[in-house]
């Protein structure tokens, strides 16, 4: 069935719950329907009476953020932010046990906060849905909307929609404290993570979608006190999130090889550009391996007392990665990208190397870890506004699945391999 009416009422009834809300006084809807409506009501009065019955259409009702209707600005935002409250309180009384509701915000790049991912707007909608009794189990970012938006900008672009999923929390849940929340994040965020990685989530959007996790756990909490006796405001949840975000891929380094975790410490330092001998070679002592070993396997060039790593366009197109005596996440991750980046490969080659060296007999390379290898890189490379190599990163862990389905197609043997490719799977 089909009806029309106020959100108010809407959210009064048992109906699922999917919503595509105004945002603040972005677009002056009733007004611009006027223009039209006026036309609509000559032609189609007789047959829709009761649509067409006001001279103009409804204003007062209307949840957005209008600086003449509401006496100004703080009013106008008084009114919306109000409004919208009520409606997700309303909506809360009414709620399904069983289903999630589901929210689309279409998140503006102009509201980013310096931290990339934040907005005021934004925290005050989040702080009005979890005052009004719900927990935010999930954020998905979605490519809606223009799409030449998102071809037009570079890699800092985010996705130009979020789908916030909602549930009821229930009335008796729990309170913690700061410690609580930080310690409940640091056990359920890295999983969390993990997933999304492994999942179709591209780089560039981690953390949007990471905040779903983040404020799964926040908002399961009737309430996180801060040592003040306050309650934590979302902005300062968000902080807390992205914190964690930071230090659980961070802790990700550890799950690498020498070579690995060397070339991501000089690359969050020099990226592809030069430093001194000295300082690569404290560095690499202190991961049990030596600037020579990594000149030797192409990892770096140390020429002159300067030391450089070797970027994807210039690694040996020739690499045999099965009878490498030595090879790293790094040194697959590079050769792969070269694979798919070059103009005679592609994905084919670059899904053969992705499988040759997970079955190497002599120290295989896990495919996942290369994968979460390209997110911490991109993490680095965009923190450092190295757009060129971020776009990189984020494009190849975008063509995961394409690599992967290539990888799955060569047959399983362990010697090299250099033979007819069968392409129809991607096809
Ligand atoms: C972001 S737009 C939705 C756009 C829609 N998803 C589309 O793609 O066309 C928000 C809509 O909410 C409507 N709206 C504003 N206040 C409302 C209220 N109080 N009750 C119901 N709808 C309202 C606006 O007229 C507008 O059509």
């Amino acid at each position: 069935m089909v009806s029309q009416g106020g959100a108010l009422e809407a959210a009064s009834s048992t109906a699922l719950i999917s919503t595509d809300p105004p945002y603040y006084d972005n677009i002056g809807y009733s007004d611009l329907s006027d223009f039209f409506y006026v036309w609509l009501r000559r032609t189609l009065r007789d047959i829709y009476p009761d649509l067409l019955g006001t001279m103009l259409v409804p204003k007062a009702e209307e949840l957005v953020a209008n600086p003449y209707r509401h006496g100004g600005k703080e009013g106008a935002k008084d009114f919306f932010e109000d409004g919208f409250r009520k409606v997700f309180a309303r909506a809360r009384q009414s709620a399904l046990p069983d289903f999630p509701i589901t929210v689309y915000y279409a998140f503006k790049q102009s509201e980013s906060s310096e931290a990339g991912e934040t907005s005021t707007g934004w925290e005050t909608l989040l702080e009005g849905m979890i005052r009004s009794g719900w927990s935010i189990t999930a954020t998905w970012p979605v490519r809606s909307e223009l799409s030449n938006r998102m071809i037009a900008s570079d890699t800092n672009a985010l996705a130009s929609s979020i789908v916030l999923a909602l549930r009821p929390r229930p009335d008796d849940a729990p309170t913690t404290d700061r410690a609580g929340f930080i310690a409940a994040l640091q056990a359920e965020l890295p999983d969390a993570l993990r997933k999304l990685q492994q999942g179709g989530i591209a780089p560039v959007d981690l953390p949007q979608a990471a905040i779903g996790p983040g404020m799964a756990v926040f908002s399961r909490y009737a309430k996180v006190v801060e040592a003040s006796g306050q309650p934590m405001s979302v902005h300062s949840a968000l902080a807390r999130i992205n914190e964690i975000l930071d230090q659980v891929l961070n802790e990700q380094e550890g799950d690498f090889d020498a070579t690995t975790r060397f070339a991501l410490a000089w690359y969050r330092q020099h990226g592809y550009t030069t430093g001194q001998f000295g300082d690569a070679d404290n560095l690499a002592r202190a991961r049990n391996t030596s600037v020579a070993a990594m000149d030797r396997d192409e990892i770096l060039t140390s020429r002159a007392g300067k030391v450089a790593l070797v970027r994807p366009a210039d690694t040996d197109a020739g690499y045999d990665v099965t009878t490498d005596e030595h090879t790293s996440a790094w040194e697959v991750l590079h050769h792969v990208i070269r694979s798919v980046q070059s103009e005679t490969e592609g994905v084919g080659p670059a899904g053969e190397l992705l499988a040759r060296a997970a079955a190497r007999p002599n120290g295989p390379v896990d495919p996942d870890l290369v994968k979460e290898l390209a997110f911490l890189l991109f993490s680095i490379a965009e923190k450092n506004g190295w757009t060129a190599d971020a776009l990189a990163f984020n494009t190849i862990a975008t063509s995961w699945p394409d690599v992967t389905a290539a990888a799955r197609s060569v047959p399983a043997r362990s010697e090299p391999v250099q033979g007819v490719f069968d392409f129809s799977e991607e096809e």
